[in-house]
């Protein structure tokens, strides 16, 4: 209580007093928000738990009811087959039905990803954060393109330090660890990239160090128009509302894709046949490269010939 010597509270004071009110209100309120939510992430680690329990036993249930039907199958009535038959059709989709459901769930990380970051959970866990990570990639693989672009041109034309020359080759190194880890976040949500590429990258970043005891150009101009044709992709995709299987049918998709390739592809196997050249000299460096030029090459072909057998078109 105050005294009569004591001063009134000044206006001041008083809205120091109102405020403080105001924020303790609120501060309670975050507090019961957390409380909340930390509830809410209890009981969606507890829902993963028991859906992958579920997952996995159907699977199983699955497998044993396919191989009873198979033992079972002789001296059936045809109304008896008629309703396996029809069983079997209905089971052919589940699964891929468990593949894509699973998806969204946390699952144990391969051995190098375990490796590099320890068990951590690497699965996003809706379809836009997934979008949106592989968009990030895209963007990423462009933008360290362009300081490669600068840098290994400095050092064309302008620097001739061996440090610069280092420091490209350091940056190479750093830039094709960094994409084997995020290829390997992207597998682990569902990408669809063909495990060449992601041995590519751990080709090239074995290149990139052995290139620092010596100098090296990497067609950086091949990596800008893959980006234009993957993110021409990713976008007309987002916009049909379509990703992976589903995009067979967007008829619009697949003729910008067949222009985007015709495009791309002569500049594709031209820069696998001129990385090929690069450095004979230097053993371990043409072992790699003539690696990377098969397994480019060969890649590209497969994909190509299975993109004309999927979309029956002659692209040449
Ligand atoms: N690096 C990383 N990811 C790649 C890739 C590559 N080189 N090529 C394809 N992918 C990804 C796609 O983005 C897609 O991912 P998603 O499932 O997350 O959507 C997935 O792999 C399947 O793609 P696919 O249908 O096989 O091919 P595409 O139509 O996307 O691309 C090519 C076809 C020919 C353009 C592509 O394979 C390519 O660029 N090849 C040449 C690469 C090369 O030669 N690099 C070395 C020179 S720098």
């Amino acid at each position: 209580m105050r005294t009569a010597s004591q001063p009134e509270p000044s206006g001041g004071i008083r809205n120091v007093f109102r405020d403080w009110e105001g924020l303790d209100r609120e501060f309670q309120q975050i507090q019961e928000t957390h409380r909340v939510y930390m509830q809410k992430l209890d009981d969606v680690s507890k829902l993963q738990l028991s859906f992958a329990a579920d997952i996995k036993r159907h699977g199983k249930n699955q497998k044993d009811l396919s191989r009873l039907m198979e033992k079972s199958r002789k001296g059936l009535s045809e109304e008896d087959a008629k309703k396996v038959d029809m069983i079997k059709s209905q089971m052919k989709e589940w699964p891929r039905a468990l593949l894509e459901m699973e998806a969204f769930l946390p699952k144990k990380n391969g051995l190098y990803l375990s490796l590099v970051l320890g068990s951590v959970n690497v699965n996003l866990p809706s379809k836009s954060s997934k979008g949106a990570y592989k968009d990030e990639y895209e963007q990423f693989k462009l933008y360290v393109t362009v300081v490669l672009l600068v840098l290994a041109s400095l050092c064309l034309f302008a620097l001739s330090y061996r440090f610069v020359d280092a420091l490209l080759n350091f940056l190479l190194v750093w830039f094709y660890c960094t994409l084997t880890i995020r290829e390997s976040i992207l597998i682990s949500n569902g990408s669809r990239i063909k495990g060449w590429w992601v041995v590519h990258h751990y080709v090239a970043t074995f290149l990139s160090g052995v290139m620092l005891t010596c100098s090296c150009r990497t067609p950086c101009f091949l990596q800008f128009l893959q980006y234009y044709y993957q993110s021409g992709c990713l976008y007309r995709l987002r916009a049909l509302g379509q990703r992976h299987n589903l995009d067979l049918t967007v008829e619009g998709f697949q003729s910008w894709m067949w222009r985007g390739l015709t495009f791309l592809l002569p500049f594709l196997f031209f820069g696998h046949v001129s990385s090929v050249r690069n450095h004979p000299s230097v053993s371990v460096a043409a072992v790699c490269f003539v690696l990377l030029f098969l397994g480019n090459f060969s890649t590209t072909l497969a994909v190509v010939r299975h993109k004309e057998h999927c979309h029956g078109k002659d692209i040449f």
